[in-house]
């Protein structure tokens, strides 16, 4: 069944890889920029430190965060669909190698051992990972002792409440009609989907401070519609 899950959700990402820088910025106005940007800043990378972005998908985090680090540090682009990891070479291929990486691999399957990233971030990926529960917890082993980690992804709001209704009427009314035009209807009604099943922002608190975090912190953006995990090791 978990297993399912991931190819399910690796095919859709090979599947769209082509439209999906064009679709995220139409069907967000362009704004998903502005909400990586505010993850960027809370996060406060800093030159010489190495960091990872998880579920990279086109690499927009990463590029964002290679800014920060860079000359002295490094960032790593990990994500397992081939299809649009690759969208994300293409469009690095003006930065030296020396400061990001990209990297073919499952999130939850990353060998801990060798890694000490100082940062760790990941956008819109946690709610598709099979077990948001070990993703977390990777991500605590993944980081050094004072390591740091965002995450962005869709808020699930409580059931009926005004944000809830705003985007489930955002989902069917505008993200379906949309994608459907680009023949991917099926790919994008998923994402109502995983947000039902994804964790209440109360419920990653409780999750990141059994796991053993220090710091949990998470907010809300843009009318509840987004959600913003930082933690701290
Ligand atoms: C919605 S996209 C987000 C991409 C990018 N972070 C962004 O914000 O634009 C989710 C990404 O997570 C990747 N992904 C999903 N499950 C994964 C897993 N288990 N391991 C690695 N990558 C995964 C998908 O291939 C996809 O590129």
């Amino acid at each position: 069944m978990r297993n399912k899950k991931n190819l399910q959700v690796k095919s859709i990402f090979n599947k769209i890889s082509c439209n999906y820088d064009f679709l995220n910025n139409l069907l967000s106005f362009g704004l998903h920029n502005s909400w990586k940007s505010k993850l960027v800043e809370l996060l406060n990378p800093k030159n010489g430190e190495n960091w990872a972005d998880l579920c990279c998908g086109t690499g927009d985090l990463s590029f964002l965060i290679y800014k920060k680090v860079m000359p002295n540090g490094s960032v790593t682009g990990i994500d397992n669909a081939k299809e649009i990891l690759n969208v994300a070479k293409i469009r690095s291929h003006s930065i030296s190698n020396k400061y990001i990486h990209w990297e073919k691999q499952d999130v939850l399957n990353i060998d801990e051992k060798f890694r000490d990233y100082d940062g760790i971030c990941m956008s819109y990926g946690l709610r598709n990972l099979e077990d948001v529960e070990e993703g977390i917890k990777k991500v605590f082993n993944l980081l050094t002792d004072r390591g740091r980690a965002g995450f962005l992804d869709f808020n699930h709001p409580k059931l009926n409440s005004l944000p809830d209704i705003f985007q489930k009427l955002y989902l069917r009314f505008i993200v379906i009609p949309i994608s459907t035009i680009f023949k991917l209807r099926k790919e994008y009604s998923y994402i109502e989907k995983s947000i039902k099943n994804f964790p209440e922002g109360r419920e990653l608190i409780a999750i990141a401070e059994k796991i053993g975090f220090r710091k949990v912190l998470y907010r809300t953006i843009f009318l509840n519609q987004m959600g913003i995990l930082i933690l701290e090791k």
